[in-house]
């Protein structure tokens, strides 16, 4: 996909287009929100580019293509040797193109390059006398950046001392995780601070205040390093000579964070269709990255081609950035959707200016909760910032608040339930309806009856609606009391449908317990945390009689959703007797329920972790993914079916791949995953193969 540029006609338009820029690239430099989400300010940058080639005598000093991309922080110490940007290409065409003006340049094809992530955080040269970190300064215009040093001791990857005595700087990207800048908003909102609205604004944010009361952890990520005025004149002449590949190796070595510990470590390419693969490999895993990157830099490996290949006044002409499309724009919030589900929450949703972000365009996104509103300050008409990875839910993160003209409108709280105008319980940062889950009883219902839970062949959401509606079923035990004459009773039951419904539901009294306790439908719990209870409890008395300590035992329940469920479970407990008097099975097949705790008096008084019951079968111990379409055997299966066969035949199933994957089932279209799998090294199978593993396990 390429990037169109904006349409500059002419010279006032051209003015007015770079000041434009400048403005964006300062504020974003400056870790502020920009105006422009990075594809606005590709494509105007692009526009300025196009008019400057037809007007090569007009072009303005200050243009974003003729010096360093966002020189607007003044900084007062120097850099050693200038720190340049990246200029960008946005397809494998344009890629190739460059390929082929690098080779123009340097004399020959190149066949050695670098390739890897793009981090999107804030550059920063780290110096070291030998061996101590004296000194952090940002890029700031190129030439001289801002002393950032008091944020020494808080940025993984940069340690305070290296492994060796030596002087060199390393130049690199720092950024917050996806879970540092979680937990930097938890810390700046218990300060009472705004929350920053990205990980890059929090770590430009966060290393640029000087006298916070807290600290909070970022990260570091090299991909530079090279020798200071007083550096060992060997090394020196080692460090110019050796190619990025090996000093990025050194720089590991020597304790500080590079790529090679992420899951997309730097690589080295030979040809142009190596390098475009791991384009692919790399974008088709950035939703899963626990940090953001916003393209690919493809480097000339070798140091004496980069030194043919020289330096421009702004990008290096031996580096070339990939950009891939944002998963960030900017758009316009208009209205606010108070939404209830089927366990009774009442969940905001944002009615946004419809926007294309990486090829979807999204008119809703989620708004977490009304604290997180007020948090934000979010009001109807912002302009704001909207994130969308892969297949994550689109989610609004802020205003662009110098955006605003004035004429935003506070976004208004309901005060009853807006599906039934009861009272809503506050007391939790997710809002509920007081009727909790009988509020939206379809829903309950139909997801109770689907296709993952119990299962029951014509009871579609229609079908449930009329049993609502005409009094039958108030709950999910009196499906189980419906006779004949009642569904005969109703519109469009002919006898063959009345006889299919009764057998579907006589049916599901006999599903697993994990298919009837996610039926219920528990508040934190789902699918895969339903089957982990009912493998490790056995029966649904041992579930219920379990407290929190014992519910923790589960593996993937800490203590805040072990309360939860405990919780949930005393609220279920009416219609849970209803169902088991109704005859419905509460015992999970093949598992053994823990052993009792030891009586008081006995033991030694510590706790004993009670035993995880876990199936023997050609799957013990291994972490399974399943992905993409199966066919042959196990066409049929759904997703759900899959993870309950990986079960039954002793395995644990997980919906992401890391080192710790055992096995991936890579069905048709499989795309991401297995491409983790494949750069992990983790085994693969194909849906006939995984078929033939766990015959014996198939039902
Ligand atoms: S190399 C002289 N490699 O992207 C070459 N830069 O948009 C300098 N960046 O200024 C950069 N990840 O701050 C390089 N793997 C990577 C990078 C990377 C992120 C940043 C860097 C650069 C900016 C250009």
């Amino acid at each position: 996909m390429t990037t169109p540029s904006a349409v500059i006609v002419d010279a006032a338009a051209y003015a007015q287009a770079v000041e434009e820029a400048v403005g964006a690239a300062a504020a974003y430099y400056a870790g502020g929100t920009s105006p422009l989400d990075d594809d606005a300010y590709d494509r105007l940058v692009r526009g300025i580019a196009d008019w400057e080639d037809g007007h090569p005598g007009e072009v303005l000093p200050d243009s974003p293509t003729g010096k360093v991309a966002g020189g607007a922080v003044e900084g007062d110490v120097p850099h050693t040797v200038p720190m340049l940007s990246l200029d960008n290409v946005f397809s494998a065409e344009e890629f190739t193109a460059w390929t082929a003006s690098l080779a123009r340049r340097v004399g020959h094809e190149v066949t050695r390059f670098s390739v890897g992530p793009k981090l999107d955080g804030l550059a920063i040269a780290a110096r070291y006398q030998e061996g101590r970190l004296t000194r952090l300064i940002t890029r700031g215009d190129g030439t001289a950046g801002e002393d950032v040093s008091h944020a020494i001791g808080t940025v993984e990857g940069l340690p305070e001392r290296l492994a060796e005595p030596v002087t060199v700087e390393v130049r690199g990207e720092v950024l917050m995780t996806t879970a540092q800048f979680e937990h930097a908003n938890e810390v700046r909102t218990g300060h009472g601070g705004q929350p920053f609205a990205n990980p890059r604004n929090a770590a430009a944010g966060t290393l640029r205040a000087k006298d916070r009361v807290y600290t909070v952890p970022m990260t570091f990520f090299g991909y530079g390093l090279l020798p200071l005025p007083d550096t060992d004149p060997e090394l020196a002449e080692r460090l110019t000579a050796s190619a990025h590949s090996d000093l990025m190796a050194l720089a590991a070595g020597l304790g500080a964070g590079t790529s090679a510990a992420t899951a997309v470590p730097d690589i080295v390419a030979e040809t142009v269709e190596q390098v475009l693969d791991r384009v692919r490999e790399i974008a088709a895993v950035r939703a899963e990255l626990p940090f953001g990157i916003d393209g690919i830099v493809i480097k000339a490996d070798l140091a004496a081609d980069q030194q043919t290949a020289g330096n421009g006044t702004r990008a290096p002409r031996w580096a070339i950035a990939y950009k891939l499309p944002a998963v960030e724009k900017i758009t316009r919030l208009t209205e606010v959707e108070w939404n209830v589900g089927r366990t009774g929450i009442i969940a905001p949703r944002a009615v946004l200016e419809p926007v294309v972000i990486d090829g979807s365009t999204i008119t809703y996104a989620t708004l977490h909760n009304p604290a997180d509103i007020t948090r934000r300050d979010l009001r109807l008409g912002d302009h704001v910032m909207v994130h969308r990875a892969g297949d994550v839910i689109p989610r609004v993160e802020a205003p662009v608040a110098h955006l605003r003209t004035g004429d935003e409108q506070p976004i208004v709280f309901p005060e009853q339930c807006p599906r039934c105008g009861s009272d809503i319980d506050t007391s939790e940062e997710r809002w509920r309806c007081a009727q909790g889950r009988n509020c939206h009883l379809v829903a309950s219902l139909a997801y109770a009856a689907g296709r993952d839970q119990l299962d029951i062949e014509g009871l579609g959401a229609t079908r449930v609606v009329q049993l609502v509606d005409a009094g039958l079923v108030a709950d999910l035990a009196d499906l189980f009391a419906l006779d004949r004459e009642q569904l005969l009773g109703l519109d469009r039951m002919g006898e063959t449908s009345t006889d299919n419904l009764l057998a579907g539901i006589a049916k599901a009294k006999e599903q697993p317990l994990a298919r009837v306790l996610c039926a219920l439908g528990v508040r934190g719990t789902g699918r895969s945390m339903s089957r982990r209870i009912a493998r490790h409890f056995a029966t649904m008395d041992h579930i219920r009689a379990a407290d929190t300590d014992a519910m923790q035992q589960v593996d993937g329940v800490g203590t805040e959703k072990a309360r939860m469920i405990v919780a949930e479970l005393t609220e279920l407990a009416p219609l849970i007797d209803k169902l088991t008097a109704a005859g419905v099975n509460m015992t999970e097949p093949g598992a053994t329920p823990p052993p009792a705790p030891a009586p008081d008096g006995e033991g030694d008084g510590t706790a004993v972790p009670a035993a995880v019951a876990v199936a023997e079968g050609p799957l013990t111990g291994m972490k399974v993914v399943v992905t993409g379409a199966m066919t042959g055997p196990l066409e049929k299966l759904s997703r759900n079916e899959m993870n309950e066969l990986v079960e039954r035949a002793g395995g644990r199933s997980s919906s992401s791949v890391s080192a710790r994957t055992s096995l991936v089932v890579a069905g048709e279209g499989a795309g991401a995953k297995r491409a983790k799998a494949e750069q992990l090294g983790v085994r693969l199978a194909t849906p006939d193969e995984f078929a033939v593993l766990v015959a014996g396990f198939l039902v």
